[in-house]
């Protein structure tokens, strides 16, 4: 397939659709969208969105997926609009509905980083136009493309890797584990217990895992299941509106942080990420976030140049 044909492809496959999670994506589609972003990260600059509007709705704060979805939509020749929800009418009770509605006459697509996963499914059934999940309660599909790129930029392959979450089993967790199993990658997250990852979402990946030859293990040992990893990967361990819970936490998570002792039991060349914010000498430690083993900067980088083939896949090339 030419490039050409890969683009058109890729756009006519998903344009349309949403991205709430990876769950009703394939193997392909995510292949194609690693294709595309790897074509974007080469050639930044187009018009593939010229006269294009992306219109971004946060309920919570944000630097890289702000900045990332706002500067990719610049490259491409589009344009991006910051919505806070305490600046627009559903701060003053304008339902999710009627927003969805109206935003579709005016925009392309909209990215919507919210509280609960039930409030973008309502925004995603009433808008006409693609709903991308820009972080929610459960989910974080975007974090994850990225992840998943910068292993595969750094590996060059992804089946039969082993990666290892060690921390909260949260919405980052969850999205990683999605599209490491639909990878065919070796999955294991080692949490305290009651920090697990949501049942549902554990048996979704390991039907994934099953179908595309990968594997799914929940640990509660950080050491044990850091050996021979190619990736560790951790998140902090109170999320954005769990303030209240971070002293409970604290203690919760103590052994699960990430510094020198977990990574040497992984492979020598076994890769640190980290979604970002981080707080170091909580979930990791100072040396590893700024050791030769990490790769945060570049993933946070490489948040755009998926997010980009997102956009254009799901917004259609022109
Ligand atoms: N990783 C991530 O989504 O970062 P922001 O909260 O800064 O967008
Ligand atoms: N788990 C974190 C991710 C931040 C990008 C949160 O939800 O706050």
């Amino acid at each position: 397939m030419n490039l050409l044909e890969q683009m058109t492809s890729t756009s006519t496959d998903l344009q349309g659709k949403d991205l709430l999670s990876w769950l009703n994506y394939s193997q392909a589609d995510v292949s194609q969208l690693l294709a595309q972003a790897q074509y974007l990260k080469e050639n930044p600059h187009s018009s593939f969105l010229a006269g294009k509007t992306l219109a971004m709705i946060f309920e919570k704060s944000s630097t890289r997926t702000r900045v990332s979805f706002e500067a990719g939509m610049v490259q491409m020749g589009g344009h991006a609009l910051y919505l806070n929800t305490k600046d627009i009418q559903i701060g003053r009770g304008e339902s999710i509905s009627d927003t969805a509605q109206v935003l579709s006459g005016y925009v392309d697509a909209i990215m919507f980083r919210t509280t609960s996963h039930e409030k973008l499914q309502e925004l995603a059934e009433h808008a006409s136009v693609p709903v991308i999940n820009g972080l929610c309660d459960v989910y974080h599909p975007c974090q994850a493309l990225a992840d998943v790129f910068t292993i595969l930029e750094q590996k060059g392959r992804l089946h039969g890797l082993k990666i290892v979450y060690v921390g909260d089993g949260n919405n980052v967790a969850h999205s990683l584990m999605i599209i490491s199993a639909m990878m065919g990658m070796e999955v294991v997250v080692a949490t305290p217990e009651g920090y697990e990852p949501a049942p549902d979402v554990v048996a979704q990946a390991e039907k994934l895992a099953l179908q595309y030859e990968g594997s799914v293990t929940i640990s509660h040992d950080p050491h044990k299941a850091a050996e021979g990893a190619d990736v560790i990967y951790t998140d902090v361990w109170a999320s954005m509106g769990q303030e209240e819970e971070q002293e409970e936490r604290r203690k919760a998570f103590q052994g699960f942080q990430v510094n020198q002792s977990v990574m040497n039991q992984a492979k020598d060349d076994a890769m640190f990420l980290h979604c970002l914010p981080a707080h170091r000498e909580e979930e990791v430690t100072a040396e590893v976030i700024d050791g030769p083993q990490s790769y945060v900067f570049q993933q946070a980088e490489n948040r755009m140049h998926v997010q980009k083939a997102i956009l254009q896949a799901l917004i259609g090339y022109r």
